[in-house]
């Protein structure tokens, strides 16, 4: 049976490559994709993903979630995703409309209706979900997992301790790592271990269809990026996460009690692991901790090239 899911994302160009490869991956059932202030603004990501689901040739639910963070001003990544956050990459515009829901209403709905067999995939700050659980308590008996990009136990990534998505919407987190959901970390410990080679890029490059053409291109934006900042190279962040729900062997993974900081002055949005004995049985995420780097690249050749 395939696994349903919503991916809730903030596209963004690795979400965007993580879209790409859930168009095409057989062992999930995406339900909808719902979208999130983050890497840029909520109009951007919203119609990015929108543009992007047209040009592939998705007929999905796209619902426009929340602009803001839970109880913050937004912080985005445009300087590293470009104003529209896809960089220079261009997308047709879409003329379709966006599902009309408010988003806590939408995903607690299709949580129901799949009678706790749907898990969520988040690429982005965590506030649609975040939003959902406090608004329906309940819904914590009808997901069947979230799997997150964000945190790390290494370093961050936008200060030294704190990575983007945790960072932008802490308190979010921490509402979602309470809520008793199960739930699986893929940070930084090991999305920085996967980069994209040019070699990778060209290899996309020989096969003419759309997933794969928006693949390299986006591709090509990042590689200029990355001579332009000097760090942050093609990284696939968001496209590991996904994979991780479908590939049971790619990540390496530790179960831990965390917790994020919301209130530090230089700690803000750090994940905080408690290995005391005491918290044993607080334990309330899976950890990935390491990755199988040629299984996952192989896995999104197979899946784009076509
Ligand atoms: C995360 O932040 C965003 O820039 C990426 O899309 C990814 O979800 C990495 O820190
Ligand atoms: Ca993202």
């Amino acid at each position: 049976m395939k696994k349903p899911i919503i991916i809730d994302c903030d596209t963004g160009t690795d979400d965007a490559i993580a879209l790409i490869c859930a168009h095409l991956c057989k062992e999930i059932d995406v339900i909808g994709i719902t979208t999130v202030s983050g890497n840029v603004e909520l109009d951007y990501t919203s119609e990015n993903t929108l543009n992007l689901v047209d040009e592939i040739g998705w007929n999905i639910d796209v619902v426009k979630g929340k602009a803001k963070p839970l109880s913050r001003d937004l912080i985005t990544a445009s300087h590293i995703h470009g104003r529209t956050g896809l960089g220079d990459v261009v997308l047709k515009r879409s003329t379709r409309g966006f599902y009309d829901e408010e988003v806590a209403s939408y995903i607690y709905k299709k949580a129901k209706e799949y009678n706790g067999e749907m898990s969520m995939l988040t690429l982005g700050p965590m506030t649609n979900i975040a939003n959902a659980i406090l608004r329906y308590p309940d819904i914590k008996d009808f997901i069947k997992e979230i799997v997150f990009m964000g945190g790390s136990l290494k370093g961050g990534n936008v200060t030294s301790v704190a990575e983007f998505n945790i960072y932008v919407d802490p308190e979010a987190a921490n509402i979602a790592l309470e809520s008793g959901i199960p739930l699986t970390m893929v940070g930084l410990d090991v999305t920085e271990k996967v980069i994209m080679t040019e070699t990778d890029r060209d290899y996309f490059k020989e096969f003419n269809n759309p997933h794969a053409n928006i693949t390299a291109k986006i591709l090509d934006f990042m590689f200029k990026r990355s001579e332009r900042f000097g760090r942050e190279g093609a990284l696939m962040h968001d496209g590991l996460a996904l994979a991780s729900m479908v590939l049971p062997e790619l990540l390496k993974k530790e179960k831990h009690y965390a917790r994020v900081e919301t209130e530090g002055k230089i700690t803000t949005g750090m994940v905080v692991v408690d290995k005391r004995r005491f918290a044993k049985d607080k334990k309330n995420v899976d950890i990935a901790l390491d990755v199988d780097v040629n299984m996952f690249k192989s896995w999104m050749r197979d899946l784009i090239c076509y």
